[in-house]
């Protein structure tokens, strides 16, 4: 049994083979669904499910643990990869309460199709006595949905934070080892889910920042020991602080825009500015997403199709709008053989940020000395914008 402190046990599923979230997120690592029993001296509860994919491990790990009775499952969050095995889970211990916010309940309702009676809704703050032990449930929403909060165990300075902290990471350690490996799956899972809600997030720090806690247990993932590890990690993630790193995402068709992109960015390292390069033919967008979280400029780079911007450009800022970095410059360069209105359809994919958009830089057909020397000055151009705001020097 894996025991966090006493009668505190993870019970949860470790997804070895899972490689694609949402049928969206690439996940190299495979990924865990973190449950956790808590046995106090008057009641037991369970702290969220498993996706349903994985329900017998937690049938298993709950029968080994000799589980007889659950009072109350906390679902701290309504996402499937948590909730999933609710209703199996209450069919087995059918004296369960499902505890959790307002907002969650109805959406559990939603999706679950789960009987009103199953549940009984909490309040920000509300603490639930299981005898020994007492849990506070605060509201930390908009990581990265709307009714998500976390759950305090007092006695034990635990905070159980679901995907708030999480990473996408199998491993068979239940604390954190390799915090290099855990940090960058969780930079990955940041960028690719939370980035977006950078604001509220800040708030949510700000919330926990009264607790005492000694110790983190997200729900994917392992447990952090030191919470200063990834509470300081997040608290970098979501500030305005943006690093001298430009990212260039590009596609290149007859190798102009390839030879631009090459270019240029020999032209940025020469300015000592640090650059990120990405092929999106192959690119593992988790990577682009993370590059994302702190570099200060992103340049796409496209050849003109059928007039506008090749479509997996266009994904890329498609892609970047929905992330809302904090990036503050952007621009774009390519190529074109007649005509091309890529320009003004990437910008405007790309209206959720808030970048300034420096001169693009568009070559007729095979980039020439002009085209070269353009893309030379957006990267003195880059370099000043960084030095504006102090990244450079
Ligand atoms: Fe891990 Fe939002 O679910």
């Amino acid at each position: 049994m894996n025991e966090l402190r006493r009668n505190v046990f993870s019970v949860g599923a470790i997804d070895w083979d899972r490689r694609l979230f949402d049928e969206l997120i690439p996940l190299p690592d495979g990924t865990s669904y973190n449950a956790y029993l808590i046995g106090g001296s008057e009641k037991t509860a369970l702290i969220d499910t498993v996706d349903p994919t994985k329900t017998s491990v937690l049938i298993d790990n709950l029968i080994r643990a000799g589980t007889d009775r659950i009072d109350y499952v906390i679902a701290n969050h309504a996402e499937q990869d948590h909730s999933g095995s609710l209703p199996d889970i209450l069919m087995l211990y059918p004296m369960a309460k499902v505890v959790t916010s307002p907002k969650c309940k109805a959406m559990l309702i939603d999706l679950l199709r789960l009987e009103e009676d199953s549940f009984v809704a909490v309040d920000d703050g509300q603490t639930l006595s299981l005898g020994d032990k007492t849990l506070r449930f605060i509201y930390t929403p908009w990581v990265h949905w709307p009714e998500t909060m976390s759950t305090y165990l007092q006695e034990d300075k635990i905070l159980f934070s679901c995907d708030f902290f999480g990473s996408h990471l199998a491993t068979s350690s239940l604390f954190v080892e390799d915090e290099a490996l855990v940090l960058e799956s969780a930079k990955r899972y940041y960028a690719e889910i939370m980035m977006p809600f950078r604001t509220p997030i800040r708030t949510n720090l700000k919330k926990i920042d009264s607790l005492e806690i000694e110790m983190i247990a997200p729900s994917h993932g392992p447990v952090y020991q030191k919470p200063e590890l990834i509470v300081d990690a997040y608290r970098d993630w979501v500030s305005d602080d943006v690093k001298n790193e430009v990212v260039v995402a590009y596609v290149s068709m007859h190798e102009s825009t390839r030879k631009m992109v090459e270019h240029f960015v020999d032209a940025l390292i020469e300015r000592n500015i640090k650059v990120k390069q990405f092929n999106l033919t192959v690119t593992d967008i988790g990577e682009l997403a993370m590059s994302l979280v702190d570099a200060a400029t992103i340049v796409i780079g496209s050849p003109t199709v059928l007039v506008g911007a090749h479509p997996a450009a266009a994904y890329a800022a498609i892609l970047a709008n929905a992330l809302k970095p904090k990036t503050r410059f952007a621009s774009i360069i390519g190529s074109f053989g007649w005509g091309s209105k890529m320009v003004e359809q990437l910008t405007g994919l790309m209206g959720n940020l808030k970048v300034e958009v420096l001169e693009p830089v568009l070559a007729k057909g095979h980039p020439v000395d002009d085209d070269f020397a353009a893309l030379d000055k957006l990267a003195d151009k880059i370099l000043s914008k960084h030095k504006g705001i102090g990244i450079a020097s």
